[in-house]
C-alpha cells in the first residue's frame, strides 16, 4: 500500500499528523520530524530549502504517494524547489490556510502569524493577494510561541502576556480571521482566542491541509477507502524527546519513534 509521507522540522507536523488521521483513517502515513536540526524558524531559506529536499527524499524512499509538508516554515521556504524534484504531488500548509482565511474573512483585513522565517518569506501574504488582491494583510512572526508550546506553557500568564504583547498590531489592525501559520500555535488557540477576543476567526492551517490532501487524493483515484491505517514515526535525532511531546501534539502518546542515522 502506498503510503502518505509527512515531514517537519520536529515535532510540531503532529498536529497535521492528527488532523489527517480524522480525515482520512484508513491512510497509511510514514511521518519524519527532523529533532537533529529543529527549530527551522530562524534559519536562512536556502538552509531550509536544502533540509526539506533531504526530507523529502527520505520519505521518497518509503513508498509514498504524496508528501506534506506539514511545516510552515519549510513550505514558505522550500515548496517550489521540492515540487521541481520530486514527481509525487506536494502539499503545503500556505496554500490551504490562505484559502480558507480568503473565504473567511468580511472585512478584507487578515492577520498571519509564523515564525521569523515564515513571516519574512511572505508566503501567506503571497498566497492572499494573489486570491484576493483587496485583502489587507498584517503579519507578525512570534518566535517565543514555539518555545512556550514546547515546555508544556499553554496556559500560563507569561504566555498570556506575551501574546497580548505580539499581538496587539493586529488588534489595531483590526483583522477578523487570524492564520496561525506555524505548527505549534493550534495548541495555543485559548489564549489567542483571550487576546484576540471571540469576533477574530482563527485559521488553522493543520486542518486546512488534510482537507486539500484528502481531495488531491481523492481527484487523482489515490484515496484509500478502506481498512484502518498506520503511521510510521521517524527523527534524526532524540526520539524520547520527542515522544515526550506527542501526547499534547497528537492527543496520545506514542511507543514506537525510530531515529533515522543519515537523512
Ligand atoms: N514547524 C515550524 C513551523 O511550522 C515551527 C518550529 C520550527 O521553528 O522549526 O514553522
Amino acid at each position: 500500500m502506498k503510503l502518505i509521507g509527512v515531514f517537519d522540522s520536529g515535532v510540531g507536523g503532529l498536529t497535521v499528523v492528527k488532523e489527517l488521521i480524522k480525515q482520512l483513517p484508513s491512510e497509511s502515513l510514514i511521518y519524519f520530524g527532523d529533532t537533529a536540526r529543529v527549530p527551522y524558524g530562524a534559519k536562512s531559506k536556502e538552509t531550509v530549502t536544502r533540509f526539506s529536499i533531504e526530507n523529502a527524499l527520505f520519505l521518497s524512499k518509503h513508498n509514498v504517494k504524496l508528501i506534506c509538508v506539514a511545516c510552515n516554515t519549510a513550505s514558505s521556504c522550500a515548496l517550489p524547489k521540492l515540487r521541481k524534484k520530486f514527481s509525487v504531488p506536494i502539499v503545503g500548509v500556505i496554500n490551504p490556510g490562505a484559502k480558507e482565511a480568503v473565504y473567511t474573512t468580511k472585512n478584507n483585513r487578515i492577520g498571519v502569524i509564523g515564525t521569523k522565517g515564515t513571516i519574512k518569506s511572505r508566503a501567506y501574504e503571497d498566497e492572499i493577494k494573489r486570491l484576493n488582491p483587496k485583502i489587507k494583510v498584517f503579519s507578525t512572526a512570534c518566535p517565543l510561541f514555539v518555545p512556550f508550546v514546547e515546555e508544556g506553557w499553554l496556559n500560563q500568564d507569561v504566555v498570556l502576556t506575551v501574546a497580548k504583547k505580539y499581538l496587539q498590531p493586529l488588534k489595531d489592525a483590526r483583522v477578523d480571521t487570524l492564520i496561525l501559520g506555524c505548527t505549534h500555535y493550534p495548541l495555543l488557540k485559548k489564549v489567542i482566542k483571550k487576546v484576540m477576543g471571540k469576533k477574530v476567526v482563527l485559521i488553522d492551517s493543520a486542518k486546512e491541509v488534510a482537507i486539500e490532501v484528502k481531495k488531491i487524493l481523492s481527484g487523482k483515484g489515490l484515496l484509500n477507502k478502506r481498512g484502518k491505517g498506520r503511521v510510521d514515526f521517524f527523527v534524526s535525532d532524540n526520539p524520547e524527546w520527542f515522544k515526550g511531546l506527542t501526547e499534547s501534539f497528537l492527543g496520545k502518546p506514542l511507543k514506537k519513534v525510530k531515529k533515522v542515522d543519515n537523512v
